[in-house]
């Protein structure tokens, strides 16, 4: 009964990863995997012989932290949040893995058991540290550029040779003080493997230490014998890697070139040419006179929407837009924000039609022949140096083309650079104009503009 149940349950999974591929079913597909892990739990407990007032007792307190941490984390605290919830997953599969070198599953340990074990004592270790360097870079408790220093490179291959050989030689006695080096070595490796990754490359590391966290709780489903904590590790594995994929190449860069180059260090090459002009600024009256007689505008949004929390007056300026004529759509760089779909969750949460929300890839060969591109807070992600400046540390970055359109206004506070520190030729081009200011405050007077 138990592992059909969790064969249904594997079932909704797999659903549900599937419906999260698109905005219009994303809620349903939540919804399908919450309940196919409801069950699973509900199997495990029911077909175990545990003490059910520990059990009961975990849930109540995981369960009283994840709903208060949900609800009280900003949306532009989600990827923190992300960086935590994986670096839990990865020390729950380095505590069941130690757990069962302790007090082996069927008594005995054997070959088959202690290879998963070691796996996900290592894989948990590494994605607990790395996880937590990431949170405090991203929360910027500490500095978020990369961490550079001579030999880091011996050192952290030193730390992998060093678990290798531990885990060979665990297989042969199965003692315990190879899981307690193999939890220090991890821990160790997870610090190096993140302090050299900077800036603009956080994306990728989330989704790679998210593809470790699935890879752990795999592991520690092979030592316990739970079919369904395998299939659920192996989903989030293998999706964390696609992820992470979709990201390099959001960012036109290689893995190892992500790991191991140290972009946005000051010796990691490519400052990029100096960005000279002035900005022309423009006022929400005159920018209103230039909207109304557009017959085509395309919406950038970026990390500024999410902190000025504008996506509602921009939901509204679309309408009124629409409302005059005007075709307008929303274009989404998949490495806009701070996490993996950002944008469309901001957007989402504001009731933007999907049909409305396009790709990079369909909105830039139309660019020039676009009357207004309107940039809400974002910056890297529409910074022409990625297309013209070989320099450039963005160079080969694919970009939403804005520079291209008839007239591009960028809302935004001030002339700074934005996440990955490179200055941004955007803001001095010819047909740009600066609408400087809160974007929901400018937003907001754009709409009241048209309303009037
Ligand atoms: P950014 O390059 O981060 O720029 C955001 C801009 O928003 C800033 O230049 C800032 O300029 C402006 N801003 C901030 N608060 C604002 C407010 N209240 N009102 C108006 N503007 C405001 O944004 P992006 O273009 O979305 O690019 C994302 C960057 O983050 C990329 O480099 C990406 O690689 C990186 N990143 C992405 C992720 C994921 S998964 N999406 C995760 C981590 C890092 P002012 O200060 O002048 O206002």
């Amino acid at each position: 009964m138990q592992e059909f149940v969790y064969i249904i349950a594997s079932v909704l999974f797999i659903l549900g990863l599937k419906r999260l591929g698109s905005a219009g079913t994303a809620r349903q597909g939540n919804m399908l995997s919450a309940c196919g892990m409801g069950l699973a739990v509900v199997a495990t407990l029911v077909g175990s012989g545990f003490s059910w007032i520990w059990i009961l007792l975990g849930i109540a307190i995981g369960s009283a932290i994840g709903a208060v941490a949900a609800k009280k984390v900003p949306m532009t605290g989600m990827p923190e949040m992300v960086a935590l919830f994986n670096g839990s997953g990865g020390i729950a599969s380095l505590f069941v893995g130690w757990a069962s070198q302790v007090n082996p599953p069927g008594g005995q340990l054997t070959v088959a058991q202690a290879i998963p074990l070691y796996l996900a004592v290592v894989i948990g270790g590494v994605t607990f540290t790395g996880s937590m360097i990431a949170y405090l870079k991203l929360s910027e408790k500490i500095d978020g550029k990369p961490v550079q220093f001579k030999g880091q490179q011996i050192i952290s291959i030193a730390l992998l040779g060093a678990l290798l050989a531990g885990g060979l030689l665990f297989t042969f006695n199965f003692s315990g003080v190879w899981i307690v080096l193999a939890v220090l070595l991890s821990f160790a490796f997870g610090v190096m493997v993140v302090i050299p990754i900077g800036g603009a490359d956080m994306p990728v590391v989330i989704a790679l230490l998210n593809s470790y966290s699935g890879l752990a709780a795999c592991a520690a489903g092979f030592i316990i014998s739970n079919t369904v904590l395998i299939v659920a590790g192996a989903l989030v594995g293998a999706s964390g890697l696609i992820l992470t994929g979709i990201m390099c190449k959001a960012m036109n860069r290689s893995l190892s070139n992500v790991l191991f180059s140290g972009f946005g260090s000051a010796d990691a090459g490519g400052a990029g040419k100096d960005v000279e002009g002035e900005a022309k600024p423009i006022s929400a009256d005159d920018t209103y006179y230039i909207l109304e007689s557009a017959s085509s505008v395309v919406f950038v949004p970026g990390y500024g929407m999410a902190v000025a929390q504008a996506q509602h007056a921009v939901k509204e300026l679309g309408a009124l837009l629409e409302a005059n004529g005007c075709e307008v759509s929303f274009a989404i760089h998949p490495v806009a924000g701070r996490m993996p779909g950002h944008m469309n969750v901001l957007l989402a949460e504001a009731d933007v039609p999907y049909e409305q929300l396009v790709e990079p890839d369909d909105v830039n060969p139309n660019m020039a022949a676009t009357d207004v591109a309107i940039v809400i807070g974002a910056n890297d992600v529409v910074n022409p140096a990625a297309r013209t400046d070989e320099t450039s540390p963005l160079w080969g970055m694919p970009i939403i083309n804005v520079d291209l359109a008839k007239t591009c206004i960028v809302l935004k506070r001030s002339l700074r650079p934005g996440y990955a520190g490179v200055e941004n030729p955007l803001f001095f081009c010819e047909n740009t104009r600066m609408l400087l200011g809160d974007a929901k405050a400018s937003v907001q007077a754009l709409v009241t503009a048209f309303k009037e």
